[in-house]
């Protein structure tokens, strides 16, 4: 059995989901739509009903591929009400027997059905990337002030994704740090500094030092932020990211010994998520230039971050840090900071969301 899906220009189908066939070869499989017995079925938006073995060897040609080719099968499109969602193959019988009328009416049911939630799966995913793009546009938007090249989100992202992968390894994080976390961890950090908007140019672009007064409003902008995100967040619940993206914001500034601001927490009471953008954080602000410092050298920075173990940092995300230095050194070489803006990278192709997945398997 098999659900194929088109690709977001509708040129082609792949395979979403299968059982009974290699996943290899279900990887490589894709069928132009219009051709084939699945590209036909997705274009004419009917069902193919192949019942005798005899067929398939009368036609090959119309198979793109030897895996449809076998019979007794059902190609089945799953129609929402205006759109093709995809199609649904059903083949090779144990029994090998054709298939009954009932057998017919239940496949037909389950696409109508399969057709009408995977339309609905498809369309809050396409909600929630362009929800999730617009949260992250604005906050670069944001960022824009102090970080004319924009890759300072870039950077400290990619550093708690190291820090993230590498502390999931360890017994104590492995059932934490799962691919949930770590793609909630991706939108979240670009908000951590969200709140610096409100903190006047006098203070945020100070070429200097900061008087304690100065320093005292700039802290702020980890209340600013939070309060901006629990806002967002009460206008729309239920965003696993957007709480991380709360914590990140209202902990990014906290120390492991209770030192920290704005609220003086220590150890675990601080979030995970905000313990690991800490040391990130901070890495990227030793290793560039701001407005108030010059750049230093990886061996300085890494320095300093041993230093801050289990004072300013978590001492297990700084073991992690340091089995990875050499891969934040790297990373912060490739994301340098140029005058110049380098181009948009072409988005990836995005995997199926838990809920398609959910409704496809
Ligand atoms: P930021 O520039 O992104 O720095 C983030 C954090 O990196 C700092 O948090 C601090 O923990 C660490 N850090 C940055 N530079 C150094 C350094 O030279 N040595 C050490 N040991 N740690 C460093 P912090 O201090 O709470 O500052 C938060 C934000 O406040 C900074 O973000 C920056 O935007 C602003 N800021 C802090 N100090 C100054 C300053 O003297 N002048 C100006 N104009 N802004 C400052
Ligand atoms: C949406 O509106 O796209 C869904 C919001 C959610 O994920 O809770
Ligand atoms: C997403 O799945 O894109 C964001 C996380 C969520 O909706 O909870
Ligand atoms: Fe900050």
């Amino acid at each position: 059995m098999s659900i194929l899906l088109p690709d977001p220009h509708r040129e082609y189908l792949t395979i979403a989901r299968s059982v009974g066939i290699d996943p290899e070869v279900a990887k490589r499989i894709q069928i132009p739509i219009g051709k084939g017995v699945a590209g036909e079925v997705f274009q004419r938006r009917q069902a193919t009903v192949g019942q005798h073995a005899s067929q398939s060897a009368d036609q090959p040609a119309r198979y793109s591929t030897d895996i449809y080719a076998s019979m007794p099968l059902v190609c089945s499109a799953m129609n929402e009400t205006e759109v093709t969602v995809g199609v649904l193959n059903v083949t090779e019988r144990y029994d090998n027997k054709p298939f009954s009328s009932a057998e017919l009416e239940c496949l037909n049911l389950l696409c109508s059905v399969a057709g009408c939630a995977i339309h609905d799966a498809l369309n809050r995913r396409a909600r929630e990337e362009a929800r999730d793009s617009i949260v992250v546009a604005l906050a670069q938007l944001a960022e824009h002030r102090d970080d004319d090249t924009g890759k300072h989100l870039d950077r400290v992202t990619r550093f708690c994704v190291l820090l993230a992968e590498e502390l999931g390894r360890s017994e104590k994080y492995r059932a934490v740090l799962d691919d949930a976390f770590i793609h909630d961890l991706q939108r979240a950090v670009p908000l951590h500094d969200i709140g610096k908007v409100a903190i006047p140019d006098s203070i945020l672009l100070k070429p200097g030092k900061l008087t304690p007064e100065e320093r005292v409003i700039m802290q702020t902008h980890t209340e600013v932020g939070t309060r901006t995100i629990q806002s967002i967040i009460a206008r729309t619940p239920g965003v696993s990211f957007l709480h991380m993206a709360e914590g990140i914001a209202s902990g990014h500034h906290e120390r492991w010994d209770g030192n920290g601001y704005p609220r003086g927490l220590a150890g675990e009471n601080i979030p995970l998520a905000a313990r690991i953008a800490s040391v990130a954080d901070v890495y990227d602000a030793l290793t560039t230039q701001r407005v108030y410092k010059a750049a230093m050298p990886h061996e300085r920075a890494l320095q300093i971050i041993k230093e801050g173990t289990g004072t300013q940092f978590d001492p297990e995300i700084v073991q992690a840090f340091l089995t990875r230095e050499g891969d934040f050194a790297t990373l912060a070489k490739e994301l340098i900071d140029t005058p110049a803006p380098a181009p948009a990278a072409p988005a990836p192709t995005p995997a199926l969301t838990p809920e398609l997945a959910a409704v496809s398997a």
